[in-house]
């Protein structure tokens, strides 16, 4: 256990999240390095908006898909021109803010006809032009198919003041498949050589949401230097040739993510043993988590090299059965007390959680910097979901 993580414990008597900065960027670098070099990043807000500021600087764009995201990013000083504001609906009185604000530079998907005329008309009213990305649909609600997208290239001399820049595609989550990139990229490569040929429209960039796995539980390790590697061939065997942008969420944030819980309880309730903690389901959720029946990657803080003693069934403190982290996870010896460090959370696993249900706490979120300064960007009880501007210097 480190001197901060020791200091955080001693002084939280409940559940909460610590964010590591100097992981995050090392996991960003790492990407990179395994990449080809005309390759730029731009990070999906949504996978754990409280961790955008720390990589302001390391990464090219911001995915940004809702009012709130976009507050997020404004309050951590994000350059507006590294901003893709995204999302299958925009609100057309947010959109508004944002074109008749002369400071905004940012760039805007267009994700349906309707979305797209709604640029077209803020883009004249307020005489700006407007970088556009439209999106393409990969089979779901998100997005237009290539029938829609191809009126909107074709008549886009009709606009003036809009720009399609390129075309954004985001395929899913989790995409361990070599196979499936390689039929989406050449699908992809030729749509672009398709409408260059048909409506002279050569794409400046495709922005990529490749959905890059994470894994999360033991026995479902994969092999990413692989993976990235065929990737990356794809990507140079493609003959249309705009910029690479890809769209990351839990790729870049996963790792940088501890979740800390105590143990508050325990018992045996007919030849099963249950440790109750004090968070919960409300608070941490994995992406694949299928009744509680995978095991994370978890342990207890300075038990970590104990020999594993007996099973547990991991339980949050939310009065529904339906709140079981792990079931039959080997433990150490425990007791009260002790606390469980879940790994893996930065991303998605703080804020898919159902955190209304039976009105209890968020948790506290720390962020912890590279040159060890340690920041609390939420206490618990607060209902702001980051605090801002100001984050509290904690040491
Ligand atoms: C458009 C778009 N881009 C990127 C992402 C991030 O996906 P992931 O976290 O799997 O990288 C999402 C996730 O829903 C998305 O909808």
């Amino acid at each position: 256990m480190n001197g901060i993580t020791d200091r955080l414990l001693k002084e939280n008597t409940e559940a909460f999240y610590v964010f590591d900065s100097g992981k995050l960027k090392q996991r960003i670098k790492s990407l990179r390095n395994r990449l080809p070099d005309n390759i730029s990043l731009c990070y999906a807000v949504k996978a754990n908006p409280f961790i955008s500021g720390e990589m302001r600087d390391d990464v090219e764009r911001f995915e940004i898909c809702s009012p709130g995201e976009h507050e997020i990013c404004k309050a951590l000083h994000i350059d507006s021109r590294k901003m893709v504001i995204s999302g299958v609906y925009k609100t057309p009185s947010v959109i508004e803010a944002m074109v008749s604000d002369g400071d905004f530079e940012g760039i805007f998907t267009a994700e349906s006809i309707t979305q797209y005329e709604l640029l077209c008309t803020l883009s004249e009213k307020y005489g700006r032009t407007l970088r556009v990305i439209p999106r393409l649909t990969n089979g779901s609600q998100f997005g237009m198919d290539e029938t829609d997208l191809e009126e909107v290239i074709k008549g886009r001399t009709a606009h003036e003041k809009i720009n399609i820049i390129g075309i954004q595609f985001f395929s899913g989550t989790q995409k361990t498949s070599l196979k499936k990139f390689r039929r989406e990229l050449e699908a992809l490569d030729r749509l672009l050589i398709r409408l260059k040929e048909q409506y002279s429209f050569e794409a400046e960039e495709l922005e990529y949401g490749t959905g890059f796995p994470v894994s999360y539980f033991k026995g479902e390790e994969f092999d990413e230097d692989a993976l990235l590697q065929g990737f990356s061939e794809l990507i140079e065997g493609m003959q249309s040739r705009p910029e690479i942008i890809l769209e990351l969420g839990r790729s870049i944030a996963a790792f940088c993510g501890t979740y800390y819980t105590h143990i508050v309880d325990m018992k045996q309730n007919k030849g099963q043993g249950y440790l109750l903690t004090d968070g919960g389901m409300h608070q941490l959720v994995y992406f694949g988590q299928y009744m509680a029946m995978k095991q994370p990657f978890m342990s207890v803080v300075g038990k970590e090299n104990a020999v594993p003693a007996a099973a547990w069934n991991i339980c949050g403190a939310l009065c529904t059965m339906n709140d079981i982290m792990v079931k039959q996870a080997m433990l150490p010896d425990i007791e009260i007390g002790d606390v469980l460090c879940f790994e893996n959370t930065g991303a998605y696993c703080m804020t898919e959680g159902i955190s209304l249900l039976l009105s209890r706490e968020l948790p506290s979120v720390y962020i912890l910097r590279e040159n060890g300064e340690l920041y609390r960007v939420r206490s618990t009880f607060e209902t702001r979901q980051i605090n801002m501007p100001e984050y509290e210097r904690m040491y």
